[in-house]
């Protein structure tokens, strides 16, 4: 007895080490593990938080010109060289990118999490022209700017959660903005 009690003690915290993580919700892409690399890894980009954000732009802007006329303080912006040196745009890619920043690190209350982005994501109705496809066209520019930013750090495994990260972001910024067609919203936080 007193030797089976002495073996479950003993064996007690290697079994609590060896248990799976916690399941994630069943509405998170990312298991529990990949939230926690996502997160580690997120802090790499999270010093470099502005310059990231303004190569997220530059890329956005490169491939997607036309995305410009949306943006009214951004109009006199001609080239890459205009862009990267405007203040308006590091402003405002701050903003987005302090958005995102409080979205990954929501993933583990996922209830939270939705009610954020796709508030964020109704806010969008503000903007004259914008439409619901238009929040794709950041999600190349997004990945590109995370992998120059954590260079080698960007390995296939963290590549593939970022992928998965913003591809859930994204789909429910479209949700919360196509959710909200026709409905009064308040961006007093966003905006
Ligand atoms: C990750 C995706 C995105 C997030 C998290 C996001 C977030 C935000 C936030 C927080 C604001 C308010 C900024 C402020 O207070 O000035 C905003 C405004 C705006 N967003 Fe987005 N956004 C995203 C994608 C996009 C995309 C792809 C476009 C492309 C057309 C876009 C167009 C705009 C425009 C035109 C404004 C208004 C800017 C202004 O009035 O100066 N957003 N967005």
């Amino acid at each position: 007895m007193g030797c089976e009690l002495t073996k479950m003690i003993k064996s007690e915290p290697h079994d609590l080490m060896n248990q799976p993580p916690p399941p994630s919700d069943p509405r998170c892409p990312l298991t529990t593990k990949q939230q926690y690399c996502m997160l580690a890894s997120w802090k790499g980009i999270f010093r470099q938080i502005e310059k990231t954000g303004v190569l997220l732009f530059i890329k956005l802007f490169e491939e997607n010109e036309d995305l410009l006329h949306l943006f009214e303080k951004f109009q006199e912006l001609r080239t890459t060289e205009d862009l990267s040196q405007s203040e308006e745009l590091a402003e405002h890619a701050n903003k987005v990118m302090h958005t995102l920043d409080e979205g990954i690190k929501g993933l583990g209350d996922i209830d939270t999490f939705l009610a954020y982005i796709q508030h964020v994501g109704a806010t969008h109705h503000q903007v004259p022209g914008f439409k619901a496809e238009n929040f794709w066209k950041i999600e190349q520019p997004f990945l590109q700017a995370a992998k120059t930013t954590l260079g080698e750090r960007y390995t296939a495994n963290v590549e593939n959660i970022y992928k998965l990260t913003i591809k859930f972001i994204l789909e429910n910024l479209v949700k919360g903005y196509e959710d909200s067609a026709g409905k009064e919203i308040g961006n007093n936080e966003t905006t």
